[in-house]
């Protein structure tokens, strides 16, 4: 499949969408889901979320400039989303740039959308070689609307995962064959690079350093969030 596209004439019935926030949205919704939640509803803004505010069902969550929005009760750290807090509970969640990247997939008309980041590598690679699509583009969220170093390295890393001989080399663009050269640079150790991506240094001045780690912890939440269109939220795959 190809890895990194655009949304311009795809076949969006074979076509599978992936996006990555890898710091941090889409570790905080496979944590989400992972430690029991039953589903995480991406809303584009504040106040969709803080709709939710007085309803015991729901837990909301929102992150703007990576800080938590005030009168939420989660922001968008993967480590708060604890089972103890999250099972049983329907989070809906807006963040900067990830569920952003989500509803533009979705507005640019996929069908198929996941969530994919380090945390769930296997699981996804499994999962695009058993459905067998024809394309996987992934959507690398960015900060808004600039490039997130981090974000195109998990591209690099997702090809590695599948394997090329599994992947068509034709569908192998620049843009991809970029993210797999420095993904086969640091492979073996990521921080090197991470320590010099930009939102590296807006995480360490808020004083979220450890979240980097358990951002980049491969199959730390072995589980794989698909976006349910008519119901408009991410349910893990059964
Ligand atoms: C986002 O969606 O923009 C990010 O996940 C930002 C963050 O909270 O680190």
């Amino acid at each position: 499949p190809d890895l990194i596209g655009c949304y311009a004439q795809q076949d969006w019935d074979s076509t599978l969408v992936v996006i990555t926030d890898v710091f941090r949205a889409s570790a905080t919704i496979l944590s989400a889901l992972y430690h029991g939640a039953i589903e995480v509803q991406p809303v584009a803004t504040v106040e969709e979320s803080l709709q939710h505010q007085n309803d015991p069902d729901y837990l909301v969550a929102a992150e703007r400039n990576a800080r938590r929005v005030e009168g939420a009760t989660l922001g968008n750290d993967p480590e708060e989303y604890t089972r103890d807090r999250v099972e049983g509970k329907r989070v809906v969640l807006t963040t900067t740039n990830g569920t952003r990247a989500l509803h533009l997939a979705q507005e640019a008309g996929a069908k198929h959308i996941a969530v994919g980041t380090f945390g769930n590598i296997s699981c996804l690679s499994d999962y695009i070689l058993r459905e067998k699509f024809k394309s996987v583009l992934v959507v690398a969220a960015g900060w808004k609307g600039q490039l997130a170093g981090e974000d195109c390295l998990f591209a690099g890393a997702l090809l590695h995962h599948i394997g090329e001989r599994n992947v068509d080399a034709k569908g192998i663009n620049d843009a991809l064959l970029m993210a797999e050269i420095s993904f086969q640079k640091y492979k073996d150790d990521l921080l090197s690079f991470i320590n010099r991506v930009e939102h590296y240094a807006r995480l360490e001045q808020l004083g979220y350093l450890p979240t980097i780690a358990v951002c980049l912890e491969q199959d730390r939440y072995p589980i794989l969030p698909l976006f349910d269109l008519e119901r408009q939220t991410l349910l893990p795959l059964q």
